[in-house]
């Protein structure tokens, strides 16, 4: 399957990005096609009913990307107890093209312990898009983070943290087979 990863900070050291990066990792092993966009090392312009088109190159990468995936992953930091403004603002630029049918995964970083806020937001943004939530999300919040500073490897991730993370995953991945009709 063809699976795109969108990791919605806006900072270069982001847990978030590490775990969507781990997710990446889980998946190729699983041996399907995925892609991380990064918005913080491509920014997307902000959305404008008033701009038509899709003249930004990184505008156009990002919905072809969105429109060509069998199954996505949002990934955003906790912010003000929602998702980044980041990740927002690049759903602003796309719809249910992008989105029906296909299974989606949510999953956040927060500074407190769990990120249930900004993941229920997702969630209903999701449902708005005719995405098919996976019930399933993850949440890394408090000292469960440094499992995913940058200069921690995937080796180092708890083992508790990590066996949430591969049954999200799989499930995810196994609804995502079935609503593609691969399965
Ligand atoms: C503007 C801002 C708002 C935040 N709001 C919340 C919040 O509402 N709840 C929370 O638990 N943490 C909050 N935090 C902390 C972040 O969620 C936390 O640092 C998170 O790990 C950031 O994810 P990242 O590592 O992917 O950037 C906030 C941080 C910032 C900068």
């Amino acid at each position: 399957m063809k699976i795109t990863i969108v990791a919605g900070s806006n900072h270069s050291a982001a847990t978030s990005t590490r775990l969507a990066a781990y997710i990446q990792h889980l998946a190729m092993q699983e041996q399907h096609d995925v892609a991380l966009l990064d918005l913080f090392r491509t920014p997307l312009p902000f959305y404008s009913p008033e701009v038509e088109g899709d003249t930004h190159p990184a505008l156009e990468a990002f919905k072809r990307a969105m429109l060509s995936a069998d199954a996505i992953v949002l990934a955003t930091p906790e912010y003000h107890s929602g998702m980044s403004g980041v990740l927002k603002n690049a759903l602003d630029h796309v719809g249910q093209d992008h989105f029906k049918n296909k299974a989606v995964l949510s999953i956040s970083s927060s500074g407190g312990a769990v990120a249930v806020s900004s993941l229920t937001q997702m969630q209903t943004t999701v449902r708005n898009l005719h995405g098919i939530n996976c019930p399933e999300w993850i949440s890394i919040g408090g000292d469960q983070r440094k499992s995913f500073r940058v200069d921690a490897s995937f080796e180092d991730i708890q083992p508790d943290i990590d066996k949430r993370i591969r049954r999200v995953v799989g499930s995810f991945l196994t609804l995502a087979e079935q609503l593609s009709g691969r399965a």
